[in-house]
């Protein structure tokens, strides 16, 4: 089917979550984002297990790494993820009072926003807050730091942040905020309550992150997008596309026609987008195939690798690549 395309692309910055490992081995790959990317995400670098395996050092090297790759090709870096439930060390566990939990969420912040202070200049401050019972309660996941701290651990995450670097442009991320069905409609219902309560209290907040993991089986709700987009702006909030991809499980097997339909869906998310007024920058989740985390993470029941990123596993662009080029 042919998509409709706006006459001149609109300009907003594109970028793709990088791994330190790859940028160290694979010249190919680094041509590639030099190439494509207005911005590169640290994928897994500066994750709570990566950064502090044991609970009395920061391991920055990877971090580091990808800033230095960055500045050196005069892309701009976002942080993945201050606040995170997933991939953490075992030692959090041992947290037991409030008071301790807090201590450490505030060290942990201020050590690693202060580390890179106008060298990481976007951040995903808090990561997947929304519960997946979003209808519940207040609808906020509850984690370690929520059960620890309560529901303000999301303020406190954000002053934080803002404390350790006050030019830095702060976001809230989450997953499913564009599809159509009751459940998503929740959870966008979650986030921009929780927003709206943030930024009418004064806190520091700047956006909110849309990752963008879409999926083969799942429509794309534009009108409701678009509203959404317009509501988070219309409170002086950006939009960023943090994490977009394909999960392209249900696809065809032809790899021209998966190829169309994950640029399609990716579309249909970006142009009820720029209906809603538009996004500040959107990031692929990875730039080749061969390194998306659904990969392992998200395999096709027939076994064939999945083709969700902008690149195959050549670094040959695909029509999704064209889609990141138009908006
Ligand atoms: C993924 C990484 O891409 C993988 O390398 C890792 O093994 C698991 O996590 N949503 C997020 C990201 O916010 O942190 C996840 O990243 C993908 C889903």
């Amino acid at each position: 089917a042919a998509r409709a395309r706006p006459a001149a692309p609109l300009g907003t910055p594109v970028g793709c979550a990088v791994q330190a490992s790859l940028l160290d081995r694979d010249a190919g790959y680094r041509r590639a984002i030099l190439r494509d990317c207005d911005l590169v995400v640290t994928e897994d670098a500066l994750k709570w297990d990566r950064l502090r395996p044991t609970r009395g050092a920061f391991d920055f090297a990877e971090g580091d790494a990808i800033v230095r790759f960055a500045r050196d090709g005069g892309l701009a870096v976002r942080g993945h993820a201050l606040v995170f439930h997933g991939q953490v060390p075992p030692w959090l566990d041992t947290l037991r009072s409030r008071a301790e939990a807090e201590a450490e969420l505030r060290k942990h912040i201020a050590t690693v926003v202060g580390h890179y202070r106008g060298a990481i200049t976007s951040w995903d401050v808090v990561n997947e807050f929304t519960d997946d019972a979003p209808e519940r309660g207040t609808g906020l996941r509850n984690t370690l730091w929520r059960r620890l701290i309560g529901d303000g651990y999301i303020e406190m995450s954000l002053r934080a942040a803002a404390q350790a670097d006050p030019a830095a442009q702060l976001l809230l991320s989450d997953y499913f905020l564009e599809f159509e069905g009751e459940h998503y409609d929740s959870r966008r219902a979650v986030m921009l309550r929780t927003v709206q309560g943030l930024v009418a209290r004064g806190v520091p907040l700047h956006g909110v992150g849309m990752q963008g993991h879409l999926y083969s089986d799942r429509v794309v709700d534009r009108a409701a997008v678009a509203r959404f987009v317009a509501e988070v702006r219309a409170l002086g909030l950006v939009v960023v596309v943090t994490e977009l991809d394909v999960i392209d499980q249900t696809f065809p097997a032809d790899l021209r026609q998966r190829d169309e339909l994950v640029a399609q869906q990716a579309f249909r998310l970006l142009d009820a987008i720029a209906e809603g007024g538009g996004a500040d920058a959107v990031l692929t989740w990875g730039l080749r195939d061969r390194d998306s985390w659904t990969r392992w993470h998200k395999p096709r029941p027939d076994g064939l690798p999945t083709r969700s990123l902008p690149l195959d596993d050549d670094l040959k662009p695909k029509p999704l690549h064209e889609v990141m080029q138009h908006f």
